[in-house]
């Protein structure tokens, strides 16, 4: 029997949110979130619950509906064993919401050192790269790693026209040509890709290529539990199923209308009342666990692409959102916390903490007579975690500084997709409160459909020339 299916151990891997450090009675009043004023957001929560349930059942919020959709993992799974003889390498060709989310899936649950690893010990599953990016250097050093013959490409992109994407695609495609010549080339590629839309859709149809669907409605921020993310994942032996599992359960606690008792609604009113009320312009999330550092940085792109608006839905500009920012615990108390503690009083803090790493290492008892290191003898890594994390929250605490912590019982499918589900839910309610439109990214726009001007791309004219209109550089600026 699956594991998630046995409601002790369900039980036992329910993620908890620890929101005391946020509110009043341990803040004080200057720095704390008070139950008045979540109380006052009850009824536009109440607005939006009930709209929530409509567009859900009309099917508008495919984010929230698909770990609901039973039929996809048995159709990934399938492909994952027809390729599994003969891959080993899986390279994902995609940038922003079409990479974080394999990559937060893989650091998070797969081998820390995966890619390192024997076949044997990576249990037949292919080593994955993933290349979020288009730098000419780093791009070649990954082709001079692969062996072609053994190497499955995939293409994700939801608008199927991503310059970035598209380039690699442009490469690989003419490389596996000139490699494996037309016969064979087709089996190391497969797409994901809009059903219907795009240049990349027309390409798989036309000329056959092996692809898988993202949902129309589904962005690429928010497509994680798709295939964008399921396949990659499921490509290195994570268990898709009990990722789907983990987010049915989320789903689940996120159904409940009063927000005493949603999490991602909870979380969403102390993340509005943060920024508005207490002027918190920046969030910081703080793994204290290296498999949840991949996490953050999804997350990040999530809260950014999502909140930051120039206009809210009526049209009226006001330059919204929260900035976002990742940093590891331990690592990072010896890199940023000096100014998370003193410096400015514009932070809120979100701790990711994991109760029961996966290994126990013992800290050895070897100079008892020296105070400085006797008193770590006899303690492990995983209560000095525990201790880093505890006297972080605390500290800032005394310095005014709020902060939550979700904590995750282990990590492990089932806890990590409770977790992308959650944030999901809270950053799309938190864009609803706001006002914002947290599902599309005008300014990512703006960005790519001038670089297409940039590379001469035909119906961009006008907005290359925009660009270059304000571009006046002086040489005395110029050092
Ligand atoms: O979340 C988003 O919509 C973006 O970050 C996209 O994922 C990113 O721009 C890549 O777009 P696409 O998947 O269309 O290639």
């Amino acid at each position: 029997m699956k594991r998630w299916l046995d409601s002790s151990w369900t039980q036992e891997m329910r993620v908890e949110i620890d929101t005391n450090l946020m509110m009043v009675p341990m803040l004080g009043e200057k720095e704390g979130i008070s139950e008045k004023d979540i109380e006052k957001l009850q009824p536009l929560i109440q607005n939006i619950h009930g709209q929530l349930e409509e567009e859900k059942s009309q099917g508008r919020l495919p984010f929230l509906t698909i770990p609901f959709d039973l039929s996809l993992a048995p159709q990934i799974k399938k492909f994952v064993q027809g390729t599994k003889p003969w891959v080993e390498n899986f390279v994902v060709l995609g940038i922003g919401g079409s990479a974080l989310g394999a990559k937060a899936l893989q650091t998070a649950l797969s081998h820390p050192h995966y890619n390192l690893l024997s076949k044997t010990m990576r249990k037949g599953f292919p080593r994955l790269f993933v290349t979020d990016n288009v730098d000419p250097d780093g791009f070649k050093a990954l082709l001079d790693l692969l062996e072609v013959r053994k190497t499955l490409f995939n293409v994700i992109s939801k608008s199927g026209g991503t310059a970035e994407t598209m380039s690699q695609f442009l490469i690989i495609r003419d490389l596996l040509k000139k490699k494996l010549g037309n016969r064979k080339e087709k089996e190391h590629l497969v797409i994901t890709t809009d059903p219907v839309q795009g240049v990349l859709r027309k390409i798989a149809e036309e000329e056959s290529f092996q692809s898988f669907e993202i949902p129309s409605l589904l962005g690429g921020r928010f497509s994680v539990l798709s295939a964008v993310g399921l396949l990659p994942a499921a490509m290195c032996g994570i268990d898709i199923e009990e990722l789907q599992a983990g987010a049915r359960e989320m789903a689940g606690r996120c159904q409940n209308p009063s927000l005493w008792e949603n999490p991602a609604y909870w979380c969403a009113c102390l993340s509005i009342l943060s920024y508005r009320h207490l002027k918190k312009n920046i969030r910081v999330i703080m793994p204290y666990g290296d498999s949840l550092k991949g996490m953050g940085e999804w997350f990040c792109q999530l809260w950014a692409e999502s909140l930051g608006k120039r206009y809210n839905l009526k049209g009226r500009e006001v330059w919204n959102g929260q900035t976002p920012v990742t940093a590891l615990g331990a690592t990072d108390q010896h890199s940023q916390l000096q100014l998370y503690m003193e410096g400015p009083g514009d932070k809120v803090f979100s701790f990711l903490g994991i109760k029961n790493f996966a290994g126990l290492i013992p800290l050895p008892k070897l100079y008892p007579k020296m105070e400085e290191l006797a008193y770590l003898g006899g303690h492990s890594l995983n209560q000095l975690m525990q201790a880093e994390m505890k006297a972080t929250r605390l500290t800032l605490a005394q310095n005014g500084r709020p902060s939550l912590l979700i904590t995750l019982p282990k990590i492990n499918p089932y806890t990590i997709g409770q977790l992308i589900f959650l944030w999901e839910m809270e950053t799309y309610i938190c864009g609803r409160l706001m006002g914002i439109n947290p599902l599309n990214q005008p300014g990512v726009e703006e960005g790519k459909k001038m670089a297409y001007a940039f590379l001469g791309r035909k119906g961009f004219e006008r907005e290359g020339k925009e660009g270059e209109s304000i571009f006046k550089p002086n040489k005395k600026y110029i050092l």
